[in-house]
């Protein structure tokens, strides 16, 4: 075809000027949504990349979490100098605070991931320098009451310096201002620029205090690096509890210190143990990322591989499983073996001195009443020793006698009263909830909704962590393993049933009594290779839920969690796709975005 000279004219041109932009395409701001848009010699200078595009035209500037305060992202971007960012002010970057240091050092990693390798910057941007004023500069634990917001200003100094200023009552509000500075500065394709918004105010503040995942790593091993990207991705979605399942009955992999056979015995390898200083490396790399790890012993129930050598558990690998527990293998600790409390106390000592938790979690799910039941040993000492019958109550008598002790040598380990958390159980039934108090025990809720167990709890004034498995246990949905068919919990949860598992729909005007809530991730059919697409991006939606707590639909958050997957990816973090790329470039165009259902 022969082309009129003018329109071969406008090509030469167009060819001519994108081989200075990098690419055809531009992105302009159209109803809330950044439109795909082919270049024109008269767009070229205005042309916005598809990142820069978002930050005016998405809301709130595409950040994740939305923050919960005022957002003014003003109007115009600066190009920054990446080899010109400075922590300047207060407690940053001093070798007396390497919670900060680690989070600085974790910041300019984050820049440079935002490029590709192939980037050359072209010269010249302005010197981005972070000042953080803290109040409480010396508080390194962060506990449930902790404050966690922050302030964060960006402008501009007279000598055309980008001051990016933080105020916060601590180095974890600090952090958290950093990671929201952090999703700000984009890298733009089109001009191989790294540019971020010139005159910014946002103040932001978590709506919980309990924003978690729990990881099993007894069920399979995770290794500690894949530890470490799950911190990486809690950080960014300002996640801050990992609750660590470290044991179960299948493997023994914590290597403690006081009782190192049991890792010896029960470990599924000499390799996949996690070493005093594996410990160490991950409740440091927590910390930098403002994530503090609280360790689980689960007890009675859920133990088996490591004790081998003791006479402390019955029931081990006993068969049918159906009949002593409810996963094989089974296995449960003996509570009548005086000698299992010294065991349990030396553990726990190891835990408090490694760890050095803010709360313990003492597991305390799925006890089975016929285990101890069909131990002749244990049903003759509850008749002869205590008078008691064989009845539900007699072997909640038992399990209360084994949680009193373990609880109190826990306490003289911790020196104090630590906080507890429990799983939901028989013993958190209305009839026996007493044997638990609510001044000593979290309660951790994994059934649904619709137990009567939840407002039983907040009515007696229990504060509790929600669990509930039909929103948050991120490992149903696969082929079954111990059933044909699916796995127990199927199907699968999207992340817009996790974005609309809210709070206040379980607690109503209890909500106070809510401390957060923990997305569970049970390894019985994930492991190292596939931990991260399983989590992410559906514990970013988690993280929205408990720091912002939207009102609104999925559908309002979607464009922004399309977004908060592409930061996931950049991170390291091997965060599953939810929508074709091309969503993703044509905001207003597929079938779940808001507008299309407006
Ligand atoms: C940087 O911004 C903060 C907060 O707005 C302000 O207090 C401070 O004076 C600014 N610093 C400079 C050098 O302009
Ligand atoms: C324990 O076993 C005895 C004897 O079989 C039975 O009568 C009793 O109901 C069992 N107790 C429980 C709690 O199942
Ligand atoms: C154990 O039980 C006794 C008797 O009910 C009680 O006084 C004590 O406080 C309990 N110990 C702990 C650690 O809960």
């Amino acid at each position: 075809m022969k082309l009129p000279l003018a329109t071969y004219i406008l090509f030469v041109v167009l060819v001519e000027n994108i081989s200075a932009l990098n690419g055809v395409w531009r992105w302009e701001c159209s109803n809330n949504y950044c439109q795909k848009t082919a270049i024109t010699p008269e767009t070229e200078d205005t042309a916005l990349s598809l990142p820069a595009c978002r930050i005016f035209c998405s809301d709130v500037g595409a950040l994740w979490p939305k923050p919960t305060g005022n957002v003014y992202l003003g109007s115009t971007l600066a190009k920054v100098n990446i080899n010109s960012i400075d922590a300047m002010g207060l407690n940053f970057e001093k070798a007396s605070h390497p919670i900060m240091t680690g989070a600085m050092k974790r910041f300019k990693q984050q820049i440079n991931a935002k490029m590709p390798q192939r980037a050359k910057l072209a010269d010249g941007g302005k010197t981005l320098e972070i000042t953080c004023i803290l109040a409480n500069p010396d508080i390194t634990k962060l506990t449930l009451e902790t404050a966690e917001g922050y302030a964060l200003t960006i402008s501009e100094t007279s000598d055309g310096r980008l001051n990016a200023t933080i105020v916060a009552d601590n180095i974890f509000g600090g952090r958290h201002g950093l990671e929201t500075l952090n999703q700000l500065v984009i890298y733009d394709d089109l001009r191989d620029e790294v540019l971020m918004p010139n005159d910014v105010s946002i103040t932001d503040e978590p709506a919980f205090a309990y924003r978690g995942i729990s990881l099993d790593t007894a069920r399979n091993y995770i290794n500690v690096d894949t530890i470490k990207r799950t911190l990486d991705g809690m950080a960014s979605s300002k996640l801050n509890s990992l609750h660590w399942h470290i044991t179960d009955s299948h493997s023994f992999p914590y290597v403690s210190k006081s009782l190192p056979e049991l890792s010896m015995y029960g470990a599924y390898s000499t390799k996949k143990i996690y070493t005093a200083e594996d410990v160490a490396e991950i409740v440091a790399y927590g910390l930098e990322r403002g994530v503090r790890i609280i360790p689980e012993f689960d007890a009675p129930a859920h133990v088996g591989e490591g004790w081998q050598n003791t006479d402390f558990v019955v029931c081990f690998n006993a068969k049918p499983w159906q009949n002593y527990c409810v996963e094989p293998p089974c296995g449960q600790f003996d509570p009548t073996k005086d000698k299992l409390y010294d065991a349990i106390e030396a553990l726990y000592g190891d835990m408090l001195e490694q760890f050095d938790p803010v709360i313990f979690h003492m597991g305390g799910d799925e006890v089975h009443f016929g285990c101890w039941n069909s131990t002749d040993s244990i049903v003759e000492w509850m008749e002869t020793e205590k008078g008691w019958g064989r009845s539900e109550q007699d072997f909640v008598k038992l399990w209360d006698l084994f949680q009193n002790e373990s609880l109190t040598r826990l306490y003289k380990k911790a020196d104090k009263q630590i906080p507890v958390i429990m799983w939901t159980s028989t013993l958190t039934q209305k009839e026996y909830l007493e044997l638990l108090p609510k001044d000593k025990y979290i309660i951790q809720i994994w059934t649904t909704g619709s137990d009567p167990q939840i407002s039983n709890l907040l009515n007696n004034g229990y504060k509790v962590i929600l669990s509930n498995y039909d929103a948050l246990y991120f490992d149903c949905g696969f082929a079954g393993w111990v059933t044909d068919g699916n796995n127990w919990c199927s199907p699968y949860i999207g992340w817009q049933k996790v974005y609309e598992n809210r709070p206040a729909k379980f607690a109503g005007d209890k909500k106070a009594q809510v401390l957060g809530a923990e997305a569970a991730l049970w390894t019985e059919q994930v492991d190292s290779a596939s931990v991260d697409t399983r989590l992410w991006p559906r514990a970013s939606a988690l993280g929205e839920v408990l720091w912002t707590e939207p009102t609104g639909s999925w559908r309002d958050a979607e464009q922004r969690f399309l977004v908060q997957r592409e930061r996931l990816i950049e991170l390291g973090v091997n965060s599953d796709a939810l929508e074709p790329e091309w969503c993703w470039q044509y905001e207003e165009n597929c079938p779940t975005s808001g507008k299309f259902n407006q």
